[in-house]
């Protein structure tokens, strides 16, 4: 899978590919992530990506042609499933979406800074607006991060035990159940017998009721939509 993601402030991006599992399916091809700079794209000698909003307001809004012609760019070198657009406007992100988007081949995904992108960028070149929750953030990026990274932990061998992602929280409506590690004992506070029993179908028993337990406490909504 290959995933672009173009933004005016690429340096936000660099962290969340560089470590930890991200950094180990990128370098084992997994996964190829490529952050572009839309002001690499800008025609004008400012290299200027943004410009004031037509009727007034506060703001700038990121200019369409900068875009256009990086979208363009792309798109000419490779056929892409989605063109995804970060916004506060889009549709809630859930693992749904996430395991989808784990499918395709090729995805683009645009930051939005400013005030947003003009809107004709999203009239006729987004696919899909996504949305990573119900509050505002200062630009897409945080946002295409917390997208990508959903994605690639679902890509065949980028987990070490393939079926972890399998028994992440929501992946069948249910939230993970309790986790322990060493020592058996702290403070007083024990590890519940059934995890050091060596019982397998009665540990995987009781998973199975504490993520029951959990979500009936903690999120009931996800047991009504099943
Ligand atoms: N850009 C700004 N806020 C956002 C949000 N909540 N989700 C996605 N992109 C955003």
């Amino acid at each position: 899978m290959r995933i672009d993601i173009l933004s005016v402030v690429p340096e936000l991006l660099t962290s969340p590919f560089s470590h930890s599992i991200l950094k180990r399916a990128i370098a084992a091809n997994l996964v190829e992530v490529h952050v572009h700079n839309i002001r690499d794209w800008s025609v004008n000698k400012h290299k200027t990506v943004d410009d004031y909003p037509y009727g007034g307001g506060a703001g700038m809004v990121m200019m369409v042609e900068p875009i256009v012609a990086c979208i363009e760019d792309l798109s000419s070198q490779r056929k892409y499933d989605e063109i995804i657009y970060m916004s506060p406007d889009g549709e809630l992100f859930d693992q749904p979406i996430a395991n989808r988007l784990s499918m395709q081949k090729n995805i683009m995904i645009l930051c939005g800074h400013y005030k947003g992108v003009d809107e004709r960028v999203r009239e006729k070149f987004i696919t899909r607006e996504i949305s990573i929750g119900n509050y505002v953030l200062s630009g897409g990026e945080l946002a295409a991060a917390v997208v990508a990274d959903s994605i690639i932990r679902l890509l065949p061998g980028v987990l070490n035990d393939e079926t972890s992602a399998l028994s992440d929280s929501f992946q069948d409506n249910l939230l993970a159940p309790p986790v322990y590690t060493r020592p058996a004992e702290f403070r007083g506070m024990k590890v519940p017998d059934v995890l050091l029993s060596g019982h397998a179908a009665e540990i995987d028993k009781w998973r199975h009721d504490q993520s029951v337990k959990r979500t009936q406490e903690r999120r009931p909504e996800l047991l009504k939509n099943e």
